[in-house]
């Protein structure tokens, strides 16, 4: 018999020093009304020097799993999302596992970029619908200020830091309609130059800074998150309409409404977060995920549409019933 998974706790953490546009216009050709028009971004969370992606996520993970009321040892799984590990290898996720003492958990990051968090929320799924794994610990952890050139006026004001985590646990399959009802994942490796750092291996040992052709992944944002949400909903025979919370990668205000707008999902059911976190990449959606729980907008039996796109590209979806 197949499992289902639940999701019985969120978490979250942002680092304290906020960095506000006017401080960014202080410093590139920049203003606080262009960020904000185009954008919908006031401010951003940046890392202490001392931070590492890996602190973050262990501060979210730790919250998360207080309030699934399950101690680390009681995890069978780790997944990270990160495109911003603390070094090359071992993964950020073992040097989670370390920080909480989950010592009998199999831990492994994944490398989605900007749709990482429904990817690692995918594997994890099928894990416990596998039976492979009973209580797994979901992670979207970023440092994306150590990815910017601060004097890149293109790209420095979109991306922000943080790290959000979601437990996630199996129970017996005698209710369908419950716990995560589908994930479905996309990639276009032909548009890898839309969004890319200027490393390589073999080239500097640095991580590079970021290019962007936003203009190219904004036309193409709609259109790719559309049939990502589309084929969620075909799946499990459902419409629009029936979607309680929609929580999407908050990458730029102007694509949210451009994905509501299609679907007809009305303003005062969108979880936008865009506004004091800017992009943070694999961590956007357990942040916004867990924002809207602890303020109470997500209830049990809530349907809950999640959704990314990034670089790649990659993209997805996921439904779940709370
Ligand atoms: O998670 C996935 C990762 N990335 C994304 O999803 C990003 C998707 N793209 C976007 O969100 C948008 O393309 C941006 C917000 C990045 C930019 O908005 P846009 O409306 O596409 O602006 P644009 O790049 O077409 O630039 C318009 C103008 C340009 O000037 P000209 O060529 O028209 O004279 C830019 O040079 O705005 C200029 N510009 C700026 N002006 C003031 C670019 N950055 C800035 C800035 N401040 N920070």
């Amino acid at each position: 018999m197949l499992n289902i998974s639940t999701i019985i706790g969120c978490g979250a953490y942002l680092p304290e020093r906020i960095v506000t546009n006017n401080e960014l216009a202080a410093r590139v050709d920049t203003t606080d009304e262009w960020i904000r028009e185009r954008s919908g971004i006031t401010q951003r969370h940046v890392a202490a020097e001392n931070e590492q992606t890996s602190d973050l996520a262990t501060k979210a993970a730790r919250q998360a799993l207080e309030r699934a009321d399950l101690s680390a040892e009681q995890l069978d799984c780790i997944v990270v999302a990160t495109t911003t590990p603390d070094h090359t290898f071992p993964a950020t996720a073992a040097r989670i596992q370390a920080n909480l003492g989950a010592i009998k958990a199999f831990a492994f990051d994944v490398q989605a970029v900007c749709s990482g968090f429904v990817y690692a929320l995918a594997m994890a799924d099928n894990f416990i619908r596998l039976g492979q794994a009973k209580n797994v610990l979901v992670i979207g952890a970023e440092t994306m200020s150590r990815l910017l050139d601060w004097q890149d006026r293109g790209t420095c004001f979109l991306f922000g830091d943080g790290a959000g985590s979601v437990v996630l646990q199996a129970s017996a399959d005698s209710n369908k309609n419950q716990g995560i009802l589908s994930t479905h994942l996309f990639s276009d490796g032909r548009h890898y130059d839309w969004l890319y750092t200027d490393n390589s291996l073999g080239g500097p040992q640095s991580r590079g800074t970021i290019h962007m052709q936003g203009r190219e992944i904004f036309k193409s944002a709609v259109d790719k998150i559309g049939q990502a949400v589309e084929k969620a909903l075909d799946h499990n025979q459902l419409k629009a309409t029936d979607i309680d919370w929609f929580v999407p990668h908050q990458a730029n205000a102007r694509i949210i409404k451009g994905v509501c707008d299609r679907f007809s999902i009305p303003e005062e059911k969108m979880v936008v977060t865009i506004a004091e976190h800017a992009n943070t990449s694999a961590a956007s959606i357990p942040l916004a995920l867990e924002k809207a729980v602890s303020d109470g907008r997500i209830q049990k039996g809530n349907l809950v549409l999640i959704e990314a796109m990034g670089g790649g590209l990659t993209w997805g979806s996921a439904l779940i019933r709370w």
